[in-house]
C-alpha cells in the first residue's frame, strides 16, 4: 500500500478506535495496538509532511467529548505524554533534555503511570466547585457530581490554598475491586469490563451520580493547573498533600539517569504487587524553571515522558481451534491466533485448557480476543470482544465426541474437567510418550523430536520406548527425510542414553503426576529400579515429598503388567539407570541449596545441575537467604548482585569445578 493510502487507513482506524474508547466505552484495540498505529502514522506524517491533514488524530490529544455531559473548557490545556518504549528511547529523551538545557544538572521525579482516567479538579476559596475529564485536552466533560461521590476527594481543602486552585490527577480502580465488581456484574447478567481502566472510565462517566457512588473509585494527584506556581515538582507534590490531596507513595525524586533506570526496574518488579494497574512510569523534570525553558511541542511537553512497560495485553484474531491429544490422552483445545507481539514474545497460539474453560470464555473461530501475558506466564485469552461478532453470530465450538487422532471414544469423568481418549495405544498418546521419554530432562536423546516420533509411530516401528533401541540403521534410514548423518547421530544418542540416572529413568516413564522433583525423591529413596518395582504403596507414601495421590499413581503404574514388560525390555536393551547419591547426607553439596547463574563453559546448565544433585545438593532458580552457594559463570547479572547483597557465598566456574573434584 502506498503512503497516502496507508495514512488515510491509519487515520480511519485511530478515529474509530478513539470513538469506541472514549464515547462508547467499548474499546476494540488494545492500548499497545493503538500506540503502535499512532506511532506509525506519526512516522508517516513526519516523512511526508504533505500527508499531515489538520484533522489527523496526531493533532489532537484525545477524542471529542461525548454529548452526554456539559462541556468544560480547561483553563490550561491538559497535555498528554510522549512514550518511550525502551531504555534507548528514554536515554534519547534525557539527551534531548540535556542538549536543550546546556550543562545544567537535571533532577527527575518518577511516578507510576496509573492506568485510569485523567481529571482536573477546581477549588475556589478552598471549596470543590468543578471536576472535568480531559476530553480532547482543551474541552472536557463536566463530571463534578460524579467526582463528589469519591470520598478521598476533599470537598474542602486543608491548609491555606489560593483563591483558585486546580489539581490534576488520575481516577482509577484497584484491581481487587475491579475483579469483585466484574463478578457481581456477571452474576447479575450485566456485561463485564475488559480492564480496570475501562471500569474506572465507565464509572466516572455514569449519568446518574448514585451509580458512580457505588463504584470503589480512587484518585492520585500528580500535577497542578491554574492557581499556584512552584519551584520544583517535588515541592508541588508536598503541597498537594498539605491540601489533603493524595499523591502516590511510590513517587521518588532521583538524581541521575541511572537512578531513573534503577527505579524503573524496581517498579517493574513491584508491578504485580501494587493494588492498582500501572502500564509504565512517568519521568518528569523536577525543576519548574527548567520545565518552562523546555516547553512543549504541540500536544506534549518536552519535560516529561511516559516510559512504558512492554505490552502485556494485545488484541488478535482466532484463526482456528484445534484439539490436541497429549501423552496422558487428555484432549486440549488450542486456539491458533494471528501472530501478535505481547509481553516481549510473539504468540501464535494459546491453550484453552479444557471444555469448561472454553465454555466459560466462549471462544469461537473468527473471534477477536484480548490476549494477556504476564511475566513468564503462558499467554492466556482474557476475553472475547463480543461486540465485534457479526450480527449473524458464529458457531459455538464443540468438543469432539471421539478422539480426533484415533477415533476412539472419549470420556470425561464426572469430577474432572479433562476429556480423555480411552485408547492407550492411540498414536497421539504414543507419540506424546515417546517425545517425553526422549526429552532433555528425561533420557535426553537429541534428534528425536516430535516429527520423528510421529513418523516412527505412523510406520508402526515403535509401540513402546524399548522399541527405539531395537531399530536397525536401515530402519532409521527408511524414515522419510532421514539422512545418513541424522541416523548415525540418533544411534549414538540412543547408545549414550543407556547410561542414565534412576531419576531420569523414572521421570522418562511418564507416570502421571511424577515430575522431576518426585522422580528425584523416589530415586534417592530406592536407589534401584527393582526396588521401585517391589515397593508397596506404604513404602511409596513414606517417601518425603510424595503425597498419597502421587504414590498411588506410581504404584498403579508399576503394578500394571504391560508397564512392567516395557520396563523389563528397556533394561534388557541395555538401559542402566545409576543410583543417585542415596540421601542428602553424602557429597559436598549434601543438604545444600545451590543457584547456577551466568554462562558456564565446561558443561551445560543441565549437566552442572546433575553434578550438584549427584552430590546431594538441590538446585534452585532464584537467590534468597536460604541459598547456600551461588555458582556465577560469565556475564552473571542480577542473581550475582543479589547474592552479594545477601552475603551468600559465591564461586566462579573454576571454583565450582574444584568443589566437584
Ligand atoms: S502527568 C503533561 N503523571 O498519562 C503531563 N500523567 O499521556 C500530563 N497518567 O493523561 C500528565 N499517571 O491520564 C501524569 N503520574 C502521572 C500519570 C499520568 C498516569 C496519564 C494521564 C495522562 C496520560 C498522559
Amino acid at each position: 500500500m502506498d503512503a497516502p493510502a496507508r495514512a488515510e487507513e491509519l487515520r480511519q482506524l485511530l478515529r474509530d478506535a478513539s470513538h469506541r474508547y472514549y464515547v462508547l466505552d467499548a474499546p476494540t484495540l488494545s492500548d499497545a495496538e493503538y500506540d503502535r498505529l499512532f506511532r506509525e502514522l506519526e512516522a508517516l506524517e513526519a516523512a511526508h509532511p504533505e500527508l499531515a491533514t489538520p484533522d489527523s488524530p496526531t493533532r489532537r490529544v484525545g477524542a471529542a467529548p461525548s454529548d452526554k455531559f456539559a462541556k468544560v473548557t480547561h483553563l490550561r490545556q491538559m497535555m498528554s505524554l510522549a512514550n518511550a518504549m525502551s531504555e534507548e528511547e528514554l536515554a534519547e529523551f534525557d539527551a534531548r533534555v540535556h542538549k536543550l538545557l546546556g550543562e545544567e544538572k537535571v533532577r527527575y521525579v518518577m511516578e507510576p503511570k496509573l492506568d485510569g482516567l485523567a481529571v482536573t479538579l477546581t477549588w475556589r476559596q478552598g471549596k470543590f466547585v468543578q471536576g472535568a475529564t480531559r476530553g480532547d485536552g482543551l474541552i472536557g466533560e463536566d463530571v463534578t457530581q460524579n467526582l463528589r461521590t469519591i470520598k478521598m476527594i476533599p470537598l474542602q481543602l486543608a491548609g491555606a490554598p489560593p483563591e483558585l486552585f486546580e489539581a490534576r490527577g488520575e481516577v482509577f480502580i484497584n484491581k481487587r475491586d475491579f475483579v469483585k465488581m466484574n463478578e457481581e456484574r456477571e452474576k447479575a447478567g450485566e456485561p463485564t469490563f475488559v480492564n480496570p481502566r475501562n471500569c474506572a472510565a465507565g464509572s466516572l462517566r455514569q449519568l446518574d451520580p448514585r451509580m458512580t457512588a457505588q463504584r470503589p473509585l480512587s484518585i492520585y494527584f500528580y500535577e497542578v493547573g491554574e492557581g499556584q506556581e512552584f519551584t520544583t515538582h517535588w515541592e508541588k507534590l508536598a503541597r498537594l498533600r498539605e491540601y489533603g490531596l493524595r499523591t502516590n507513595p511510590e513517587n521518588e525524586l532521583l538524581e541521575s539517569l541511572d537512578a531513573v533506570k534503577d527505579k524503573y526496574r524496581r517498579l517493574l518488579e513491584k508491578r504485580h504487587a501494587l493494588p492498582y494497574e500501572i502500564d509504565g512510569t512517568v519521568v518528569k523534570v523536577d525543576s519548574e524553571d527548567q520545565r518552562r525553558r523546555l516547553g512543549a511541542v504541540s500536544r506534549t511537553p518536552r519535560w516529561a515522558i511516559a516510559w512504558k512497560f512492554a505490552a502485556e495485553e494485545e488484541a488478535t484474531t482466532v484463526l482456528d481451534i484445534q484439539v490436541s491429544v497429549g501423552r496422558t490422552g487428555a484432549l486440549t483445545p488450542v486456539a491458533f491466533l494471528k501472530p501478535v507481539h505481547v509481553g516481549g514474545v510473539t504468540v501464535s497460539r494459546a491453550t484453552l485448557h479444557n471444555e469448561d474453560e472454553l465454555r466459560r470464555k466462549d471462544v469461537r473461530v473468527g473471534d477477536r480476543v484480548f490476549l494477556r501475558r504476564a511475566g513468564d506466564v503462558i499467554p492466556e485469552i482474557v476475553r472475547v470482544i463480543v461486540e465485534e461478532r457479526p450480527p449473524e453470530g458464529r458457531a459455538e465450538f464443540q468438543m469432539p465426541r471421539t478422539c480426533p487422532v484415533c477415533g476412539a471414544a472419549v470420556v470425561r469423568e464426572p469430577d474432572e474437567s479433562v476429556t480423555r481418549c480411552t485408547n492407550l495405544s492411540c498414536p497421539a498418546q504414543l507419540v506424546g510418550r515417546l517425545r517425553h521419554f526422549a526429552s532433555r530432562l528425561a533420557m535426553d536423546i537429541s534428534g528425536l523430536g516430535e516429527e520423528t516420533c510421529a513418523r516412527l509411530v505412523q510406520e508402526g516401528l515403535v509401540k513402546t520406548p524399548a522399541d527405539l533401541y531395537a531399530l536397525s540403521r536401515e530402519q532409521w534410514l527408511s524414515l522419510e527425510r532421514m539422512g545418513d548423518k541424522s541416523a548415525d547421530n540418533l544411534l549414538a544418542a540412543l547408545e549414550a542414553s543407556k547410561r542414565t540416572s534412576l531419576k531420569r529413568f523414572l521421570y522418562a516413564l511418564g507416570i502421571r503426576m511424577v515430575g522431576e522433583a518426585t522422580a528425584l525423591a523416589v530415586a534417592r529413596r530406592f536407589g534401584k529400579v527393582q526396588a521401585v518395582l517391589d515397593a508397596s504403596l506404604d513404602d511409596l507414601q513414606a517417601v518425603r515429598d510424595v503425597g498419597p495421590e502421587v504414590a498411588r499413581h506410581i504404584w498403579t503404574f508399576v503394578q500394571n503388567a504391560e508397564n512392567r514388560a516395557a520396563i523389563d525390555r528397556l533394561l534388557q536393551a541395555g538401559v542402566a539407570p545409576e543410583a543417585e547419591a542415596a540421601a542428602a547426607t553424602a557429597g559436598v553439596f549434601a543438604g545444600k541449596t545451590v543457584v547456577l547463574t551466568g554462562t558456564l563453559t565446561g558443561s551445560t546448565r543441565e549437566e552442572a545441575k546433575a553434578e550438584v544433585e549427584r552430590r546431594g545438593g538441590r538446585v534452585a532458580g532464584s537467590v534468597s537467604r536460604k541459598t547456600d552457594l551461588v555458582v556465577a559463570g560469565a556475564d552473571s547479572g542480577s542473581k550475582l548482585k543479589k547474592a552479594q547483597e545477601l552475603g551468600v557465598r559465591v564461586v566462579d566456574e573454576q571454583g565450582f569445578r574444584e568443589l566437584l573434584k
